[in-house]
């Protein structure tokens, strides 16, 4: 039996969204597919109990605020393709998840840019409260038009701008979080009479270009007082917010050697903050398709492919990037493009791997099958080894894996992929009651001292 070949651990993200089809178009319409749950808390919460038993670190909910409108210009395509849409609210099961599980930790993704930095604070210090500093906040920038159009702006602030302002922005949340309540604010202090010692609270004076907030924070300090801060820039602009704010970054890249090329990025520009080469922790997107054996799980995908998408697929990357790919040539070969949508989604079909050339009926086929990541299949030892190499090549910490058939793919992963991933030390058993932060980074609870949003605490503290 192989043994591992990493001098660490392998860290786990479940990737979902709500949403009947996330990241595999058409696959929904498999009979074992149970996406048309989505609306059922109880799909959702036996999902988590599941994951926790297969020792995932966390479940990492996707979020976008508008339709998939840009492939023929408008939603249609999607909408048949149940493409993102329709869609809920995925801060509003956090709780009940937390309520059903002990261990695994919940990353949300919520946008800097339609909401006031000081509700987004409230509500993530409620969450971090009700779940015991299990909540992680994966921070968006956004890339629809669609959405800007609902959210009285017209249309997107300009790309590089909406990261100018997402700085700014986290720079409030941090004062709010960090900075507006001491340690021992909350006193709750009967024979004074005193609940909140008001010489301990402050306001933050907040005045800058985009935001004004006096504060304080309304929530009080929770466990991790900041959830734990996930981010997936990953143009220059996008990595460079991720370098200063982020403690993991996630990416989507089709192959282990492509995306080293851009972890090298990050890393370097991690340095150029002044920050380690390993302050972050780097999540690789993939979908696992595993079986008892080789054979049975290659069949499997052979199965699913009879179910793929590639028109719906072609909707949803024309809503990530921004650009109406419909009537282009199919055979021609794929170029890059600047449009104020998600850089990085063309960027990895072009620029990125200059070793690869793609068609458009390429990367159709590819995306119907687990979005832009790559699709591993096999037994749980093989796909143990391709995880490991992985991790090896592109020098990530973990992985970001999504379902094509939901929940199935992720639950077989839990069944037969983690004891293969135990029994070679690389996965070891979380303990209740550790938060989030601590257990992707392993140093405490709370940011680290040279964060940047460590040095909005006044008076500072240690943990
Ligand atoms: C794994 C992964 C998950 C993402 N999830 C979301 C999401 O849920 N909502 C969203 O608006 N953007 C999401 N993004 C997009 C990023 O936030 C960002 O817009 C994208 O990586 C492009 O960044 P760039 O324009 O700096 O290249 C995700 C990106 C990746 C790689």
């Amino acid at each position: 039996m192989p043994e591992s070949i990493l001098s660490k651990p392998i860290l786990l993200n479940a990737f979902d969204m709500l949403v009947p089809v996330h990241q595999s178009p058409g696959l929904w319409r498999h009979p074992d597919d149970e996406s048309r749950r989505y609306t059922e808390l109880k799909y959702w919460t036996g999902l988590a109990q599941k994951l926790e038993a297969g020792g995932f670190h966390g479940i990492f909910f996707a979020d976008v605020l508008g339709q998939y409108d840009v492939y023929g210009g408008n939603a249609d395509e999607a909408a048949r393709g149940g493409v993102q849409f329709p869609m809920l609210d995925p801060t509003l099961i956090v709780t009940a998840l937390a309520a059903a599980t002990e261990r695994i930790g919940f990353g949300v993704t919520a946008s800097v840019t339609y909401e006031q930095p000081y509700l987004l604070a409230r509500r993530f210090g409620t969450l971090d409260h009700l779940t015991n500093g299990r909540v992680a906040w994966n921070i968006v920038t956004s890339y629809q038009d669609s959405a800007a159009r609902n959210l009285g702006l017209g249309e997107q602030i300009a790309h590089d701008k909406r990261y100018d302002r997402a700085d700014e922005y986290m720079d409030v949340v941090y004062k709010l979080l960090e900075g507006s309540f001491d340690e021992n604010a909350v006193v709750a202090d009967r024979e004074r009479n005193v609940y909140v010692d008001p010489t301990l609270v402050r306001g933050i004076g907040h005045a800058g270009e985009h935001f004004t907030v006096p504060g304080p924070s309304l929530t009080e300090p929770s466990a991790q007082r900041t959830p734990l801060l996930f981010q997936a820039g990953a143009s220059a602009r996008g990595q460079a917010f991720a370098a200063r704010h982020a403690e993991a970054i996630f990416f989507s890249g089709y192959s282990a050697e492509m995306t080293r090329g851009w972890v090298d990025g990050v890393r370097d520009a991690l340095e150029g903050e002044g920050r380690t080469r390993d302050a972050v922790k780097i999540f690789s997107m993939a979908t696992v398709i595993v079986a008892e054996t080789d054979e049975a799980a290659e069949a499997r995908l052979a199965d699913y492919e009879r179910f793929v998408d590639p028109d719906a697929a072609l909707a949803l990357f024309a809503g990530w990037t921004g650009l109406d790919l419909s009537g282009a040539d199919l055979d021609a070969p794929l170029e890059y493009a600047s449009t104020e949508g998600n850089h990085s989604a063309l960027a990895s079909f072009t620029k990125l791997d200059p070793t690869r050339v793609w068609t458009l009926r390429e990367l159709a086929k590819f995306v119907t099958i687990g979005g832009r990541g790559p699709v591993i299949v096999g037994s749980p030892s093989t796909v143990a080894d391709e995880l490991e190499r992985w991790i090896e090549v592109a020098d990530i910490d973990g992985f970001n894996l999504t379902s094509a058939v939901r929940p199935a793919d992720l639950e077989n992963f839990a069944r037969l992929v983690s004891p293969e991933l135990r029994r070679r030390g690389v996965l070891p058993e979380i303990t209740p009651g550790t938060t989030f932060r601590d257990v992707v980074m392993g140093a405490g609870s709370r940011l680290a001292s040279d964060h940047r949003g460590a040095s909005f605490r006044t008076p500072p503290f240690s943990d």
